[in-house]
């Protein structure tokens, strides 16, 4: 069994191109010696800009699903590699003055904060997601709703003894599932309750944190507002969840989680970290306020062997090939099954695989690199992965330890915060935290 201290925390300069480092939240927090695990040296990271550099902590973390909590427990998380561990999912309802938790959760959030205080983790509770996000609308509507709701979260962080709340609201302003409350008001409404929150005694102390799409909250319009510099003086960091740009919805198979895409044909440029970061940092978010969402999944799609393969080549993948978007291909153990949603409407199955999926699948070998004889293609642009099952005539779109090791050098190199993985039980034997942890600037010092 080995054992890991990281060392060599980066120096954020935060004095990056968009001038001085304005949150009082994202400084106060810094040197919280909560993380005593890691061994705090000074590295500034390269590429950024020194002058005035505000020192904060780098946050390694991801989300611990309560629905997977049979299979993957909190005994199987690797608590001395995180700096922060989110909860998913605390949920909104027709109500501000209540968030809801299932009576799994109830039970197994305070296991999930123990054993986070215990590990010296910062431990949070992620409200919202795809599916309750349905009452952030309402809930922070009026100035009387947003009272509540501030009350409703600053009771269950007193009450679970949480650190920080993640907001994952699935989105301001524009739809997500299909059937949430929304209001052209939501962006200009969650600031007014994020002040609010942070004006009280509670919500001071807190880790506040959002879950955000790759475009900046949306503005009256509906267009991606042009300045949010004011949530960056509220909210420690926003985790940009940079996965799920190309799916069973697309018009091609493409990468689930882009590290890049201004390298791509102008057809295929549909979001990336690269143009996230950017899209973000432009409307005011500091790159030090801003951690990179990152995939531990991959998406899957149906492609015949006539348009799978690369002319000629039996081993060698076609890029962005079409798919038979009638099929749905089923993922691994933990893909939803097909079911009707909150909001009543059929979903087919995700066709997600989890990269312990694709190496159970016999698809990867135990330590991830692609089997013998199975088709694949790096992408260099994404530094996306694919493989394909000849058999099922399935191409799955993945991030490997190259893809995350690309990805921790960005980080590195654009100066911001950290990542956060979706989700922490879909790694195998932490082959992709290792290499994001280390391309990040975290030092794994191997003890033994
Ligand atoms: C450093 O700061 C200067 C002046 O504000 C700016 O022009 C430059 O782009 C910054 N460099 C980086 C890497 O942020
Ligand atoms: C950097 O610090 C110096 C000295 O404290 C100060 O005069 C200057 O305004 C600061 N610059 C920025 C961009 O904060
Ligand atoms: C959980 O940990 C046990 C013991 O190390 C290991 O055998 C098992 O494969 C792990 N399960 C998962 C889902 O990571
Ligand atoms: C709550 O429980 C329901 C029913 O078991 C499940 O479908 C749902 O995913 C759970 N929600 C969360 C946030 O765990
Ligand atoms: C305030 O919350 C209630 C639910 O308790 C909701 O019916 C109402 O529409 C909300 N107000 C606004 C302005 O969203
Ligand atoms: C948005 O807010 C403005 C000003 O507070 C208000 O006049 C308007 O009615 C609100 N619009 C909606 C759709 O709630
Ligand atoms: C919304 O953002 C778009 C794009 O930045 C801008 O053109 C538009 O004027 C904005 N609308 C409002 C009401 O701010
Ligand atoms: C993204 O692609 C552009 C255009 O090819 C390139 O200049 C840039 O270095 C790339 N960035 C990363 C992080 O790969
Ligand atoms: C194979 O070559 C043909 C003709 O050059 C081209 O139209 C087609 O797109 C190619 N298919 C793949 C999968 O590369
Ligand atoms: C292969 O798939 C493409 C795209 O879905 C479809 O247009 C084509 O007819 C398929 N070919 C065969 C032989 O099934
Ligand atoms: C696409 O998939 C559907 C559902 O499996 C199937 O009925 C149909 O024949 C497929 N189309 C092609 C062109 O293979
Ligand atoms: C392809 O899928 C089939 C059917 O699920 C499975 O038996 C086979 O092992 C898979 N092949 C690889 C290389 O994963």
């Amino acid at each position: 069994m080995r054992s890991f201290i990281f060392s060599a925390l980066s120096l954020f300069s935060s004095v990056l191109a968009s001038g001085s480092f304005e949150s009082s939240w994202g400084s106060g927090h810094s040197f919280d010696s909560r993380h005593s695990h890691i061994a705090r040296q000074i590295d500034v990271v390269a590429g950024a800009n020194v002058t005035n550099a505000t020192e904060v902590e780098m946050v390694a973390s991801a989300w611990y699903t309560g629905w997977h909590a049979t299979d993957f427990p909190l005994s199987n998380v690797s608590w001395y590699k995180y700096t922060h561990l989110t909860y998913a999912f605390g949920i909104t309802v027709d109500d501000p003055s209540t968030i809801s938790l299932n009576d799994s959760d109830v039970e197994l959030l305070p296991q999930f904060v123990s054993q986070a205080h215990e590990n010296d983790v910062t431990a949070s509770l992620s409200i919202g997601g795809w599916t309750g996000s349905r009452f952030y609308s309402t809930n922070v509507g009026s100035a009387e709703n947003r009272t509540l709701f501030v009350k409703a979260v600053t009771d269950l962080a007193d009450k679970y003894s949480l650190d920080g709340i993640d907001f994952d609201w699935e989105y301001p302003a524009n739809q997500g599932i299909g059937c949430n409350a929304i209001s052209t008001n939501d962006t200009a409404n969650f600031l007014a309750f994020l002040q609010e929150l942070r004006s009280t005694s509670t919500g001071s102390k807190l880790i506040l944190t959002a879950a955000t799409a790759i475009k900046p909250f949306f503005n009256t319009t509906g267009s991606p507002s042009s300045d949010v510099s004011a949530f960056a003086k509220v909210l420690d960091y926003v985790e940009v969840m940079n996965y799920d740009i190309w799916g069973s919805w697309s018009t091609a198979v493409g990468p689930n989680s882009p590290l890049n895409d201004t390298c791509a044909p102008p057809a295929d440029q549909q979001g990336s970290a690269v143009s996230a970061v950017a899209a973000w940092h432009a409307a005011g978010m500091p790159f030090a306020q801003i951690a990179l969402g990152v995939a531990s999944y991959g998406h899957s799609f149906a492609v015949n062997t006539t348009f799978a393969l690369a002319n000629g080549s039996t081993t060698e993948l076609a890029a962005y090939p079409s798919f038979n978007s009638s099929a749905f291909p089923v993922g691994d153990a933990w893909d939803d099954a097909p079911s009707v949603d909150v909001c009543g409407v059929f979903e087919n199955q995700g066709g997600l695989w989890d990269f312990w999926g694709l190496i159970d699948a016999g698809l990867l070998n135990s330590n991830g690199s692609v089997a013998a004889g199975v088709p694949s293609r790096f992408d260099e642009c994404s530094k996306t992965n694919y493989v394909y099952n000849t058999t099922t005539q399935v191409m799955i779109s993945y991030d490997d330890a190259g893809a995350f090791a690309a990805k921790g050098a960005f980080i590195k190199d654009t100066g911001l915060r950290g990542f956060a993985m979706w989700e922490a039980g879909g790694d195998s034997s932490d082959i992709l935290l290792d290499a994001i942890l280390e391309a990040s600037g975290f030092d794994i010092d191997d003890c033994e």
